[in-house]
């Protein structure tokens, strides 16, 4: 296992390039099992994430090759209609192909993705959603068993608006016969990239980026050729670190506009931000002014972004009060970030951070994807030396981070691990 050694303390300055979002890439990547043939996508990152959905669409008999940016699976010959708990377990996005494999081939097998380290999430809208639309749903050991002889449009109610439940549904009725209506659907950008990835293979969808998407099935879908769009979540992270290092980065090739929760609080916290047809420039201020924040589906503050927003936080002037409306349980940051020295009390789902003038380098472990990243920001703008433990997380979702760190200038480094 690798961890990562980081000398905190220096103002991080110099343009980094953001690379295709992870939570777009994995749904476009599985929309091409609706068509026969081979799919070309394109600002695929090469992560861990990606890869495990390859293994699976591959396992499924969809063809997956991989070079650096670019993933292209043929999808003419599947002949395989489960996904096996060993990859779910490792991703949870794998659920994702339950919708499209039910459209296609009538069947789907997938095992259920159980809790994780940030919360139970469960399926079972996406699972009421599917028998809306006709499919018949029995759970089996451990295993969702979904079948249907053809799926029909229906009227779809989603108590939470939630992000990946949307999208199988949207792929699900691509297909079907007749109209959907989703109400209450996810609105973040990752969705409308699909709902946009899916159009272009021929799919008849409106309204995608607001809470009612209708979807007028068609009988068959073209393989897709597509780019995704860059990460709003590296994007943020990035910004969190020219705040906390009181650096000056140019965050080229991202969409401000999908950012825009985080930029406001940002710039309440005294970071500068400045949009230029090349990215952001951002510049951090001596130290960052305490900001309230609760995270809240898109277009309110991304979950996502929390752990880092927190870190940021960790030395601001004042009192920050952090809500997760979210998840139940994405604080576990909480107790590394105090052994560099935070002061954040934790109750129920609030966390209040008294800043403090600064952190203090320690070992640390990273408990999932994006707790990793706040211990990266929060490592940077450390006094000192920060290892960071289970690096394994970060992996899942960050291209390249040590290359993108070292070109701002901060002093990285991954090594083995002995634990
Ligand atoms: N929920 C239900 N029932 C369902 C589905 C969701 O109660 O059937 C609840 C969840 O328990 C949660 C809320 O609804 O409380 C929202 O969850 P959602 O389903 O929207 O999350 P997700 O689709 O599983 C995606 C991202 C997450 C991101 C969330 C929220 C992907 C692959 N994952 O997850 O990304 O945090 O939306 O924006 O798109 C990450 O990248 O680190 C990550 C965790």
């Amino acid at each position: 296992m690798d961890k990562l050694v980081i000398n905190g303390g220096k103002r991080l300055k110099g343009e980094v390039t953001i690379s295709g979002a992870k939570n777009a890439a994995l749904p476009i990547m599985v929309s091409s099992i609706l068509a026969s043939g081979e799919s070309t996508i394109q600002r695929v990152p090469e992560l861990m994430d990606v890869m495990t959905m390859g293994k699976l669409l591959d396992n499924l008999g969809a063809g997956f090759h991989y070079e650096p940016g670019t993933a292209v699976i043929n999808t003419a010959h599947i002949n395989n209609h489960v996904a096996p708990y060993d990859l779910v377990k490792t991703m949870r996005a794998s659920v994702l192909v339950l919708g499209p494999l039910l459209a296609r081939t009538g069947k789907a097998r997938v095992s259920l993705p159980g809790g994780c380290a940030i919360g139970a999430r469960p399926i079972n809208l996406h699972l009421m959603g599917l028998e809306k639309m006709g499919a018949t749903i029995e759970l089996d050991r451990g295993y969702v068993n979904a079948s249907a002889k053809g799926l029909r449009g229906s009227a779809i109610y989603l108590d939470m608006p939630t992000v990946t439940g949307t999208e199988n549904l949207l792929m699900a009725a691509s297909l079907a016969k007749g109209t959907t209506v989703i109400e209450n659907a996810a609105k973040e950008p990752e969705v409308v990239d699909l709902a946009n990835a899916l159009s272009s293979m021929g799919a008849r969808i409106s309204g995608a980026g607001e809470s009612t998407i209708e979807v007028e099935g068609v009988d068959e879908l073209r393989p897709l050729h597509y780019s995704v769009i860059p990460d709003r979540v590296e994007t943020g992270t990035f910004m969190t670190i020219a705040g906390i290092t009181g650096g000056e980065i140019l965050i080229k090739g991202c969409r401000p506009e999908h950012s825009e929760a985080l930029i406001t609080k940002l710039r309440e916290a005294g970071l500068e931000i400045e949009i230029e047809s090349a990215g952001m420039r951002v510049t951090g201020p001596d130290r960052p002014s305490a900001k309230d924040i609760k995270t809240m589906p898109y277009p309110g503050f991304p979950t996502d972004m929390q752990a880092q927003f927190m870190a940021l936080m960790a030395v601001a002037e004042g009192t920050s009060v952090i809500r997760e409306t979210i998840f139940e349980n994405r604080f576990m940051h909480v107790a590394e970030l105090r052994r560099m020295g935070a002061d954040i009390e934790i109750e129920g789902g609030v966390a209040t951070v008294r800043g403090v003038p600064k952190l203090n380098g320690a070992d640390v472990m990273a408990t999932d994807l994006r707790a990793s990243a706040s211990l990266i920001v929060a490592g940077l703008g450390a006094e000192g030396r920060t290892t960071i433990h289970r690096l394994y997380h970060l992996d899942r979702g960050y291209e390249r981070i040590e290359e993108k760190l070292k070109g701002l200038g901060a002093t990285v480094e991954r090594m083995k691990d002995a634990r």
